[in-house]
Protein backbone atom coordinates (compact mmCIF):
# COMPACT_ATOMS: atom_id res chain seq x y z
CA UNK A 1 0.00 0.00 0.00
CA UNK A 2 1.64 3.37 -0.70
CA UNK A 3 1.58 5.60 2.17
CA UNK A 4 -0.47 7.73 2.87
CA UNK A 5 1.74 10.01 5.08
CA UNK A 6 3.49 10.45 2.84
CA UNK A 7 0.88 11.46 -0.26
CA UNK A 8 1.85 14.67 -1.07
CA UNK A 9 5.98 14.53 -0.15
CA UNK A 10 7.37 10.94 -0.95
CA UNK A 11 10.40 10.71 1.29
CA UNK A 12 11.95 14.34 1.26
CA UNK A 13 15.29 13.27 1.94
CA UNK A 14 15.89 10.67 -0.45
CA UNK A 15 17.71 12.03 -2.89
CA UNK A 16 19.96 13.86 -1.05
CA UNK A 17 20.93 10.62 0.66
CA UNK A 18 21.27 8.72 -2.32
CA UNK A 19 23.65 11.66 -4.25
CA UNK A 20 25.14 12.83 -1.16
CA UNK A 21 24.71 10.83 1.89
CA UNK A 22 24.34 14.35 3.99
CA UNK A 23 22.12 17.56 3.90
CA UNK A 24 23.09 20.79 5.11
CA UNK A 25 19.91 22.58 6.63
CA UNK A 26 20.23 26.14 8.20
CA UNK A 27 18.69 26.48 11.35
CA UNK A 28 18.66 29.79 12.63
CA UNK A 29 21.27 31.48 11.16
CA UNK A 30 23.29 28.15 11.35
CA UNK A 31 24.55 25.24 8.77
CA UNK A 32 23.81 21.78 10.19
CA UNK A 33 25.16 18.83 7.75
CA UNK A 34 22.65 16.12 8.53
CA UNK A 35 23.82 12.19 8.23
CA UNK A 36 20.78 10.51 6.19
CA UNK A 37 22.10 7.07 5.84
CA UNK A 38 21.11 4.49 8.21
CA UNK A 39 24.23 2.65 8.73
CA UNK A 40 26.29 6.48 9.11
CA UNK A 41 23.45 7.19 11.61
CA UNK A 42 24.14 3.80 13.97
CA UNK A 43 27.96 4.54 13.86
CA UNK A 44 27.53 7.87 14.95
CA UNK A 45 24.94 7.39 17.61
CA UNK A 46 27.52 4.91 18.93
CA UNK A 47 30.65 7.25 18.68
CA UNK A 48 29.90 9.41 21.72
CA UNK A 49 33.47 10.40 21.76
CA UNK A 50 33.12 12.30 18.23
CA UNK A 51 29.23 12.32 17.89
CA UNK A 52 29.24 13.85 22.17
CA UNK A 53 25.37 14.64 23.40
CA UNK A 54 27.18 16.40 26.31
CA UNK A 55 25.57 19.47 25.32
CA UNK A 56 22.42 21.27 27.27
CA UNK A 57 19.92 22.47 25.44
CA UNK A 58 21.35 21.97 21.82
CA UNK A 59 20.68 18.25 21.18
CA UNK A 60 17.13 19.00 19.62
CA UNK A 61 17.53 20.88 16.65
CA UNK A 62 16.44 24.36 16.59
CA UNK A 63 17.72 24.24 19.99
CA UNK A 64 15.88 25.23 23.24
CA UNK A 65 18.33 27.75 24.85
CA UNK A 66 15.12 29.85 25.00
CA UNK A 67 12.57 27.35 26.19
CA UNK A 68 14.27 25.38 29.31
CA UNK A 69 17.20 26.10 32.28
CA UNK A 70 18.07 22.87 32.49
CA UNK A 71 19.73 19.64 30.63
CA UNK A 72 17.66 17.08 29.91
CA UNK A 73 18.72 13.62 32.07
CA UNK A 74 19.87 11.56 30.91
CA UNK A 75 19.44 12.76 27.27
CA UNK A 76 22.20 15.71 27.30
CA UNK A 77 25.50 13.62 28.89
CA UNK A 78 27.10 10.98 27.77
CA UNK A 79 28.82 7.65 29.21
CA UNK A 80 29.92 7.12 31.85
CA UNK A 81 27.29 9.60 33.48
CA UNK A 82 24.66 9.04 30.78
CA UNK A 83 24.58 5.36 32.10
CA UNK A 84 24.29 6.30 35.87
CA UNK A 85 21.87 9.04 35.05
CA UNK A 86 19.89 6.47 33.14
CA UNK A 87 19.70 3.99 35.90
CA UNK A 88 17.64 6.20 37.93
CA UNK A 89 15.26 6.78 35.93
CA UNK A 90 15.25 3.02 34.37
CA UNK A 91 13.02 1.51 36.83
CA UNK A 92 9.52 3.47 36.07
CA UNK A 93 10.59 3.32 32.43
CA UNK A 94 10.38 -0.67 33.13
CA UNK A 95 6.69 -0.42 34.22
CA UNK A 96 5.60 -0.22 30.75
CA UNK A 97 6.51 -4.46 31.04
CA UNK A 98 4.60 -5.11 33.79
CA UNK A 99 1.67 -7.03 33.59
CA UNK A 100 -0.54 -4.47 35.93
CA UNK A 101 0.42 -1.59 33.82
CA UNK A 102 -0.26 -3.47 30.64
CA UNK A 103 -4.03 -4.26 31.94
CA UNK A 104 -4.04 -0.14 32.31
CA UNK A 105 -3.03 0.61 29.31
CA UNK A 106 -6.32 -1.42 28.41
CA UNK A 107 -8.40 -0.39 30.62
CA UNK A 108 -7.63 3.65 29.69
CA UNK A 109 -7.86 2.86 25.40
CA UNK A 110 -10.94 0.99 25.92
CA UNK A 111 -12.37 3.56 27.41
CA UNK A 112 -11.53 6.05 24.80
CA UNK A 113 -12.77 3.63 21.98
CA UNK A 114 -15.91 3.29 23.55
CA UNK A 115 -16.22 6.93 23.68
CA UNK A 116 -15.79 7.46 20.85
CA UNK A 117 -17.65 4.87 19.47
CA UNK A 118 -20.72 6.64 21.26
CA UNK A 119 -20.08 9.56 19.10
CA UNK A 120 -21.35 11.13 15.48
CA UNK A 121 -17.46 12.08 15.56
CA UNK A 122 -14.06 12.54 17.16
CA UNK A 123 -11.58 14.77 16.71
CA UNK A 124 -7.72 12.19 17.98
CA UNK A 125 -5.30 14.63 18.04
CA UNK A 126 -6.85 16.85 20.67
CA UNK A 127 -9.99 14.54 22.66
CA UNK A 128 -8.31 11.06 22.03
CA UNK A 129 -4.23 10.92 21.58
CA UNK A 130 -3.87 14.03 24.56
CA UNK A 131 -5.64 12.38 26.73
CA UNK A 132 -4.25 9.31 25.80
CA UNK A 133 -0.54 10.41 25.78
CA UNK A 134 -1.24 11.93 29.45
CA UNK A 135 -2.99 9.42 31.22
CA UNK A 136 -0.69 6.35 29.90
CA UNK A 137 2.24 8.90 31.07
CA UNK A 138 0.54 8.78 34.44
CA UNK A 139 -0.28 5.67 34.92
CA UNK A 140 3.28 4.56 33.18
CA UNK A 141 5.06 6.94 36.23
CA UNK A 142 2.74 5.72 38.72
CA UNK A 143 1.33 8.98 39.65
CA UNK A 144 -2.22 10.37 40.23
CA UNK A 145 -4.40 10.79 37.44
CA UNK A 146 -5.18 14.43 38.99
CA UNK A 147 -1.64 15.08 37.69
CA UNK A 148 -2.75 13.83 34.07
CA UNK A 149 -5.82 16.50 34.19
CA UNK A 150 -3.13 19.49 34.53
CA UNK A 151 -0.84 18.06 31.48
CA UNK A 152 -4.29 17.31 29.35
CA UNK A 153 -4.28 21.36 29.31
CA UNK A 154 -0.80 21.66 28.12
CA UNK A 155 -1.64 20.84 24.20
CA UNK A 156 0.48 19.44 22.12
CA UNK A 157 3.88 21.36 22.05
CA UNK A 158 5.40 21.35 26.39
CA UNK A 159 7.80 24.04 25.99
CA UNK A 160 6.24 26.09 22.54
CA UNK A 161 2.96 27.86 21.88
CA UNK A 162 1.87 27.00 18.33
CA UNK A 163 2.99 30.58 17.37
CA UNK A 164 6.01 29.58 18.43
CA UNK A 165 6.23 31.80 22.08
CA UNK A 166 7.88 30.22 24.62
CA UNK A 167 5.71 28.20 27.43
CA UNK A 168 8.97 26.62 28.97
CA UNK A 169 8.83 28.58 32.11
CA UNK A 170 5.23 27.76 33.11
CA UNK A 171 6.21 24.36 32.69
CA UNK A 172 9.59 24.39 35.31
CA UNK A 173 7.42 26.60 37.73
CA UNK A 174 5.08 23.46 37.57
CA UNK A 175 7.75 20.66 38.05
CA UNK A 176 9.27 22.45 41.01
CA UNK A 177 6.34 22.59 42.43
CA UNK A 178 5.12 19.02 41.96
CA UNK A 179 9.03 18.05 43.00
CA UNK A 180 8.18 20.11 46.25
CA UNK A 181 4.92 18.29 46.89
CA UNK A 182 6.51 14.64 46.31
CA UNK A 183 9.51 15.89 48.74
CA UNK A 184 6.87 16.91 51.31
CA UNK A 185 4.81 13.76 51.00
CA UNK A 186 6.38 10.87 49.59
CA UNK A 187 4.52 8.08 47.35
CA UNK A 188 5.59 5.53 44.95
CA UNK A 189 5.68 7.66 42.03
CA UNK A 190 8.41 8.67 39.53
CA UNK A 191 9.19 12.36 40.94
CA UNK A 192 9.12 11.38 44.63
CA UNK A 193 11.26 8.74 43.67
CA UNK A 194 13.29 11.64 42.40
CA UNK A 195 13.59 13.74 45.50
CA UNK A 196 14.63 10.27 47.13
CA UNK A 197 17.64 9.32 44.50
CA UNK A 198 21.21 8.81 44.80
CA UNK A 199 23.96 9.57 41.97
CA UNK A 200 27.11 8.05 43.13
CA UNK A 201 26.27 8.01 46.86
CA UNK A 202 24.72 12.03 46.58
CA UNK A 203 21.11 13.55 46.10
CA UNK A 204 20.45 14.53 43.08
CA UNK A 205 20.13 18.21 42.70
CA UNK A 206 16.84 20.11 42.27
CA UNK A 207 18.26 21.24 38.65
CA UNK A 208 18.67 17.50 37.63
CA UNK A 209 15.73 16.39 39.21
CA UNK A 210 14.00 19.05 36.65
CA UNK A 211 16.04 17.75 33.91
CA UNK A 212 14.27 14.62 34.23
CA UNK A 213 10.86 15.73 34.56
CA UNK A 214 11.88 18.31 31.12
CA UNK A 215 12.22 15.01 29.27
CA UNK A 216 9.55 12.72 30.74
CA UNK A 217 7.05 15.73 30.09
CA UNK A 218 8.45 16.87 26.44
CA UNK A 219 10.21 13.90 24.93
CA UNK A 220 7.05 11.64 24.85
CA UNK A 221 4.51 14.14 23.60
CA UNK A 222 4.06 15.08 20.42
CA UNK A 223 6.40 11.90 19.69
CA UNK A 224 3.37 9.64 21.06
CA UNK A 225 0.46 12.05 20.11
CA UNK A 226 2.09 11.97 16.42
CA UNK A 227 2.00 7.98 16.27
CA UNK A 228 -1.48 7.55 17.83
CA UNK A 229 -2.99 9.48 14.67
CA UNK A 230 -0.90 8.86 12.50
CA UNK A 231 -1.87 5.24 13.37
CA UNK A 232 -5.43 5.80 12.83
CA UNK A 233 -5.06 7.82 9.83
CA UNK A 234 -3.24 4.94 7.95
CA UNK A 235 -6.04 2.15 9.35
CA UNK A 236 -8.71 4.82 8.25
CA UNK A 237 -7.10 5.65 4.72
CA UNK A 238 -5.95 1.63 4.03
CA UNK A 239 -9.25 -0.47 5.16
CA UNK A 240 -6.86 -3.29 3.29
CA UNK A 241 -4.30 -3.00 6.19
CA UNK A 242 -6.55 -2.58 9.10
CA UNK A 243 -8.37 -6.00 7.60
CA UNK A 244 -5.06 -7.74 7.21
CA UNK A 245 -4.47 -6.96 11.55
CA UNK A 246 -7.90 -8.25 12.61
CA UNK A 247 -7.31 -11.54 10.35
CA UNK A 248 -4.81 -12.51 12.83
CA UNK A 249 -3.75 -9.62 15.52
CA UNK A 250 -0.54 -11.46 16.05
CA UNK A 251 0.85 -9.11 13.01
CA UNK A 252 0.09 -5.93 15.46
CA UNK A 253 3.52 -6.53 16.90
CA UNK A 254 5.49 -6.36 13.72
CA UNK A 255 2.51 -3.91 12.33
CA UNK A 256 3.98 -1.27 15.54
CA UNK A 257 7.73 -1.35 14.41
CA UNK A 258 6.81 -1.09 10.51
CA UNK A 259 4.48 2.19 11.81
CA UNK A 260 7.07 3.42 14.48
CA UNK A 261 9.68 3.52 10.96
CA UNK A 262 7.32 5.29 8.21
CA UNK A 263 6.28 7.84 11.01
CA UNK A 264 9.57 8.16 12.55
CA UNK A 265 8.27 10.52 14.64
CA UNK A 266 11.97 12.14 16.02
CA UNK A 267 13.04 13.43 12.71
CA UNK A 268 16.34 13.59 13.87
CA UNK A 269 19.04 14.81 16.93
CA UNK A 270 22.41 16.49 17.11
CA UNK A 271 25.62 15.50 18.36
CA UNK A 272 28.36 17.62 18.96
CA UNK A 273 31.64 17.47 17.51
CA UNK A 274 34.54 18.19 20.40
CA UNK A 275 37.46 17.53 17.92
CA UNK A 276 35.69 18.65 14.57
CA UNK A 277 35.18 16.07 11.61
CA UNK A 278 34.42 16.05 7.83
CA UNK A 279 31.27 14.41 7.00
CA UNK A 280 31.03 14.03 3.71
CA UNK A 281 33.04 16.52 2.45
CA UNK A 282 31.47 18.87 4.64
CA UNK A 283 33.99 20.62 7.43
CA UNK A 284 32.02 20.55 10.99
CA UNK A 285 34.47 22.48 12.92
CA UNK A 286 35.33 21.67 16.77
CA UNK A 287 32.68 22.51 18.94
CA UNK A 288 29.94 22.64 16.02
CA UNK A 289 26.92 20.27 15.60
CA UNK A 290 26.27 17.55 13.39
CA UNK A 291 21.95 15.72 13.23
CA UNK A 292 21.34 12.41 13.11
CA UNK A 293 17.88 12.07 10.93
CA UNK A 294 16.50 9.03 12.20
CA UNK A 295 13.53 9.49 9.27
CA UNK A 296 16.29 9.35 6.97
CA UNK A 297 18.12 6.47 7.83
CA UNK A 298 14.41 4.71 7.70
CA UNK A 299 14.38 4.97 4.33
CA UNK A 300 17.58 4.10 3.28
CA UNK A 301 16.69 1.52 0.79
CA UNK A 302 19.79 -0.31 0.68
CA UNK A 303 18.60 -1.43 4.33
CA UNK A 304 14.38 -1.41 3.70
CA UNK A 305 13.08 -2.37 0.21
CA UNK A 306 10.47 0.03 -1.11
CA UNK A 307 11.21 2.00 1.83
CA UNK A 308 8.04 4.70 1.20
CA UNK A 309 5.45 1.54 1.07
CA UNK A 310 4.04 0.25 4.25
CA UNK A 311 4.71 -3.59 5.15
CA UNK A 312 2.81 -4.15 8.17
CA UNK A 313 4.65 -7.15 8.38
CA UNK A 314 8.11 -6.70 7.20
CA UNK A 315 10.62 -7.86 8.35
CA UNK A 316 13.73 -7.48 9.73
CA UNK A 317 12.87 -3.79 10.51
CA UNK A 318 16.20 -2.25 12.19
CA UNK A 319 14.77 0.95 12.12
CA UNK A 320 16.22 3.28 14.24
CA UNK A 321 12.71 5.50 15.21
CA UNK A 322 13.73 5.10 18.82
CA UNK A 323 17.45 5.69 17.70
CA UNK A 324 20.32 3.22 18.43
CA UNK A 325 23.20 3.07 21.21
CA UNK A 326 23.78 4.20 24.20
CA UNK A 327 20.72 6.99 24.24
CA UNK A 328 18.52 4.46 22.88
CA UNK A 329 14.58 5.83 23.80
CA UNK A 330 14.00 4.75 27.51
CA UNK A 331 9.88 5.37 26.01
CA UNK A 332 10.19 2.89 23.50
CA UNK A 333 8.64 0.27 25.80
CA UNK A 334 6.06 2.20 26.71
CA UNK A 335 5.27 3.63 23.24
CA UNK A 336 5.40 0.07 22.47
CA UNK A 337 2.41 -0.72 24.48
CA UNK A 338 0.50 2.24 23.46
CA UNK A 339 0.41 2.09 19.65
CA UNK A 340 -0.25 -2.27 19.85
CA UNK A 341 -2.57 -1.90 22.71
CA UNK A 342 -4.61 0.95 20.72
CA UNK A 343 -4.14 -1.51 17.21
CA UNK A 344 -5.93 -4.32 19.20
CA UNK A 345 -8.71 -2.04 20.94
CA UNK A 346 -9.89 -0.90 17.72
CA UNK A 347 -9.03 -4.55 15.79
CA UNK A 348 -11.74 -6.22 18.23
CA UNK A 349 -14.16 -3.43 18.42
CA UNK A 350 -14.04 -1.17 15.56
CA UNK A 351 -15.46 -2.32 12.26
CA UNK A 352 -14.41 0.71 9.96
CA UNK A 353 -12.63 4.10 10.22
CA UNK A 354 -13.82 6.99 8.48
CA UNK A 355 -11.66 10.44 7.79
CA UNK A 356 -14.17 12.84 8.10
CA UNK A 357 -11.55 16.00 8.14
CA UNK A 358 -7.49 16.22 8.09
CA UNK A 359 -5.25 19.15 8.39
CA UNK A 360 -1.62 17.41 7.97
CA UNK A 361 1.08 18.52 10.12
CA UNK A 362 4.33 19.79 8.68
CA UNK A 363 7.69 19.86 9.82
CA UNK A 364 9.33 23.24 7.49
CA UNK A 365 12.87 23.52 6.77
CA UNK A 366 15.17 25.86 4.95
CA UNK A 367 16.28 22.47 2.88
CA UNK A 368 13.02 20.13 3.57
CA UNK A 369 9.66 19.75 4.48
CA UNK A 370 8.35 16.47 6.06
CA UNK A 371 4.76 15.70 7.17
CA UNK A 372 4.54 14.40 10.38
CA UNK A 373 1.02 13.55 11.02
CA UNK A 374 -2.13 15.66 11.49
CA UNK A 375 -2.75 19.25 13.42
CA UNK A 376 -6.64 17.89 12.94
CA UNK A 377 -7.56 14.65 12.38
CA UNK A 378 -11.29 14.01 12.43
CA UNK A 379 -13.18 10.49 12.17
CA UNK A 380 -15.89 8.18 12.99
CA UNK A 381 -15.78 5.26 14.40
CA UNK A 382 -18.31 1.98 14.01
CA UNK A 383 -18.40 -0.63 15.89
CA UNK A 384 -17.46 -3.94 14.73
CA UNK A 385 -20.83 -6.72 15.13
C1 LIG B 1 7.06 7.14 19.54
C2 LIG B 1 7.54 7.71 20.62
C3 LIG B 1 8.99 8.05 20.83
C4 LIG B 1 10.00 8.22 19.93
C5 LIG B 1 9.94 8.09 18.41
C6 LIG B 1 11.20 8.54 20.69
C7 LIG B 1 12.45 8.75 20.13
C8 LIG B 1 13.62 8.83 20.85
C9 LIG B 1 14.93 8.85 20.28
C10 LIG B 1 15.26 8.84 18.78
C11 LIG B 1 15.84 8.88 21.30
C12 LIG B 1 17.36 8.85 21.18
C13 LIG B 1 18.02 10.13 21.56
C14 LIG B 1 19.45 10.29 21.08
O1 LIG B 1 20.03 9.38 20.51
O2 LIG B 1 19.98 11.40 21.30
C15 LIG B 1 15.09 8.91 22.53
C16 LIG B 1 15.64 8.98 23.81
C17 LIG B 1 14.88 9.15 24.94
N1 LIG B 1 13.51 9.11 25.05
FE1 LIG B 1 12.21 8.75 23.54
N2 LIG B 1 10.89 8.57 22.02
C18 LIG B 1 9.55 8.28 22.15
C19 LIG B 1 8.83 8.20 23.33
C20 LIG B 1 9.34 8.50 24.56
C21 LIG B 1 8.57 8.57 25.77
C22 LIG B 1 7.07 8.27 25.88
C23 LIG B 1 9.42 8.96 26.75
C24 LIG B 1 9.15 9.24 28.21
C25 LIG B 1 8.02 9.29 28.78
C26 LIG B 1 10.74 9.08 26.17
C27 LIG B 1 11.88 9.39 26.87
C28 LIG B 1 13.15 9.32 26.34
C29 LIG B 1 14.36 9.48 27.15
C30 LIG B 1 14.41 9.73 28.65
C31 LIG B 1 15.43 9.38 26.26
C32 LIG B 1 16.92 9.54 26.62
C33 LIG B 1 17.57 8.21 26.86
C34 LIG B 1 19.07 8.36 27.16
O3 LIG B 1 19.62 9.43 26.90
O4 LIG B 1 19.63 7.41 27.69
N3 LIG B 1 10.64 8.80 24.84
N4 LIG B 1 13.74 8.87 22.24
Amino acid sequence: MPCPFHKQQPDPFGEPRRKDGVLVNNFRGTDVPMILKHDEVRRMAKDWKHFSSDAPFQVPIPNEEDVRTVRQLPLETDPPDQGDYRKIAEPFFNRAKDPAVIAQMEVLITGLIEGALGQDSVEIVRDFAIPLQSRGLANLLNTPQTEADIWIGWGMHIFREGDGTSKGKAMEEYANDLLDRSAAKPGHDFFSALTQAEFRGRPLTREEMLGYCSIVFAGGRDTIINSISGVIGHLAGTPADFEFLREDPKRILGASEEFFRVLSPTTHLARKCPRGANVHGVEVKPGDFVSLIFAAANYDETVFEVPETVKLDRRPNPHVAFGFGPHLCLGAAHARLVVRTLMKVLCERVARIETLAAVDKYEEETSYRRRLAYDRLEVRLTRRA
